[in-house]
């Protein structure tokens, strides 16, 4: 192809991304004359995203000058830091249209290697200087490291944990650095809190900063919630004002999926939902893709041909009319899900085939759980769970009540979709990119995860029996049966090996198996899964330790009260071993008289698990294995003085080999450095 013709062609690829051209090195608006650093005119930094073997996505933000209409915006990207060798440039204006930010396609680069880039605006001020990588080719079989993390909020917390990356990474040798960071979701919370909005300006234990103020918003109870784009666009603002965050974003290419709260807690598809009352979000929805467009460097569909995301006019209808997955048809739904398309998949050299779905757009209505018991140990005994669960899809015929306990009610969801959040769409996209993938490591990018989380109270002893009526495992999250049956079904029949799921949202680090079902019924693992710990988010155990009652007869499941009066994470044994080791630990103190009590069965499917953990996680994939690293520091209240991020809690390396078709993944655990406590 002739330059014109790869120009052209270039053009067409830039332009369906909403991102200008930065290609070759010609370019009519270069400033000629002085220029100068000026961080302050690029507050929310520098970024790059969704990094191909010749092109990546970058990403700036320019604060308009008082009186300004537009700014153009020129970036040049470099082979050197000292942007000697320029090797693309290309120009943009910025306006309001997209609160100033835009993106750039930086095409004709090379596979696998190091760049740098800034932005300098018409008067010749500089942004920071960015660098980034391009993926290496499909015939390239290096070994790749990637990290992936999700839950960071610096409204109520500090994000050490990208200064303990930062810190690792430029220490490597330049092979065994990060290539990208794969963030799942919860890059904002939009609910949040005001330091007035509590009488000491604590949160759980917690420092609230005096950040900023949504320009409209609104409050339920004492939390403050988006109501529109600007709302949602100062969030961005403020959460990308953190300075660790920048310095992450200027250092490795980011590879961003959404998960809840980059829309709203406990919303699905276009609903807004907060403490359980629901209210028609299609607005709203469009407004939380349009931000999220607007401030992530990504390779996304979205509605408009140029660099403003042109939204889609919806009205806030009631949700009606669901498809055999629960997802609703109403006209506005279906225009408001499909405003931004985040799903997508790429391979990342020989090694990696990745793939990222949207499992929040098309997720179903939770169950009604309004008339049903509750337990007192607030698990779900797993028979209800399932025929909860698949609602009028369980085997055999959804049956009319459901035990619970020892009361028998009606079934609510007999007549109703399987829980789902896929949708049979994206259901039929994600099964026909697996088949396809032919890398040895096929990794799910997978916001909330699939590991059943559960435990044994059928095993309680005497005292405890009123608590859990039932002769029953109790299931504790929302499972998704019908639609994890139908992939691990299909990876199980088809042999295809080396799924691996990298997820965020739990607030805990857990490494486990995938399988379709635990004891009693088959305990197949056919792949793995991992689970990040957050940045900075509060996670379980640091909540219970300051919430959970002190005279509640089921503290021991949840907190360890050593006699030193310092706390451990009690749900970690409770999840890992069952209830006897977690009565075994309060008894002895002693974690090792606790995994003599487990019980086997009751997670045969986790290696790890631990509420208590922050930090990031990285995966390294070579041809024959996958290595996953914890690294956990503890919780990150005050920002780190210090450059390594402040002390680390632990390191943990999970190892598998690769396996043929009909063989079982096998992990292997190495703990590095540092005390895991209850997590294993
Ligand atoms: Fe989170």
């Amino acid at each position: 192809m002739s330059e014109h013709a790869t120009r052209r062609s270039l053009l067409k690829q830039a332009a369906a991304l909403g991102a200008a051209l930065a290609f070759g090195q010609s370019c009519a608006h270069t400033p000629v004359g002085p220029r100068t650093e000026r961080r302050d005119l690029f507050p929310q930094g520098v970024a790059s995203g969704d990094p191909a073997p010749e092109s990546v996505v970058l990403w700036t933000r320019r604060a308009p000058d008082e009186g300004a209409s537009a700014h153009r915006l020129v970036v040049e990207v470099a082979n050197d830091e000292a942007f000697t060798r320029i090797v693309a440039r290309g120009d943009v204006e910025v306006s309001a249209a997209t609160d100033w930010t835009c993106r750039f396609l930086a095409a004709g680069l090379r596979p696998a290697r190091e760049y740098w880039y800034r932005f300098v605006d018409e008067a010749g001020n500089n942004s920071r200087v960015g660098r980034t990588l391009t993926a290496p080719t499909t015939n390239d079989d290096r070994a790749v490291k990637f990290a992936f993390v999700s839950c960071q909020d610096p409204t109520n917390s500090a994000l050490n944990a990208y200064r303990r990356m930062i810190y690792e990474d430029v220490r490597r040798p330049r092979a065994e650095q990060l290539s990208f960071v794969l963030h799942l979701g919860d890059f904002i919370y939009e609910m949040i809190r005001y330091p007035e909005d509590t009488p000491d300006g604590l949160d759980r234990g917690r420092r609230l900063r005096d950040g900023f103020r949504y320009p409209t918003g609104k409050k339920i109870r004492r939390f403050n919630y988006p109501t529109d784009l600007n709302d949602y666009r100062a969030a961005y603002k403020n959460f990308l004002a953190d300075p660790d965050l920048q310095d992450a974003r200027a250092r490795w290419p980011f590879v961003p999926v959404w998960d809840n709260h980059e829309f709203s807690w406990q919303g699905y598809q276009s609903a807004e939902v907060a403490f359980s009352e629901v209210h028609p979000g299609q607005t709203l929805k469009v407004a939380a893709s349009q931000a999220w467009y607007e401030y992530q460097p990504a390779r996304v569909t979205k509605p408009g041909a140029g660099d403003p995301f042109e939204a889609p006019a919806v009205t806030n209808a009631p949700l009606t009319d669901r498809d055999a997955r629960g997802v609703y048809q109403e006209p506005n739904n279906l225009i408001a899900i499909r405003a931004l398309r985040i799903e997508r998949a790429f391979r990342f050299g020989k090694n990696i085939d990745m793939i990222l779905t949207d499992n929040r757009s098309f997720q179903s209505a939770p169950i009604d759980g309004s008339g049903l018991p509750s337990m007192e140990f607030g698990f779900t005994p797993e028979t209800a769970n399932d025929i909860l669960e698949a609602g009028r899809v369980y085997p055999g015929g959804a049956p009319a009540t459901i035990r619970i306990g020892e009361a028998e009610v009606p079934n609510p969801q007999i007549n109703e979709p399987p829980q789902a959040y896929l949708g049979i769409e994206q259901m039929a996209w994600f099964k026909d990119r697996l088949r396809a993938a032919q890398a040895p490591w096929k990794i799910w990018g997978h916001s909330f995860g699939t590991l059943t989380w559960r435990s044994d109270p059928q095993n309680l002893p005497p005292e405890f029996a009123t608590t859990w009526p039932s002769t029953e495992y109790g299931d504790y999250n929302r499972s998704y049966v019908v639609e994890h049956a139908e992939i691990f079904g299909m990876v199980r029949d088809e042999g295809i090996t080396g799924l691996t799921t990298v997820v965020g949202d739990k607030h805990s680090f857990w490494a486990g198996y995938l399988s379709e079902t635990l004891p009693p019924r088959a305990f197949e693992p056919v792949g793995l899964e991992f689970v990040t710990g957050s940045i900075s988010q509060a996670g379980g155990a640091e909540v219970q330790a300051i919430t959970f009652p002190r005279d509640n007869p089921l503290r021991p499941f949840y907190v360890h009260d050593r006699p030193d009066g310092t706390k451990q994470c009690a749900l970690n044994t409770t999840i890992l071993h069952g209830v006897r080791a977690a009565l075994a630990l309060r008894d002895t103190d002693d974690p090792a008289a606790a995994r003599a009590a487990s019980n086997p069965d009751n997670a045969p499917h986790l290696k790890f698990v631990d509420f208590g953990g922050y930090g990031y996680s990285t995966v390294r994939a070579s041809p024959e294995e996958l290595e996953t690293e914890f690294v956990c520091i503890p919780p990150p209240l005050e920002r780190s003085e210090t450059e390594d991020g402040g002390p680390l809690r632990y390191r943990v390396i999970h190892r598998v080999s690769r396996w043929s078709p009909g063989e079982r993944p096998e992990l292997r655990q190495e703990i590095v450095e540092g005390d895991v406590e209850l997590a294993i």
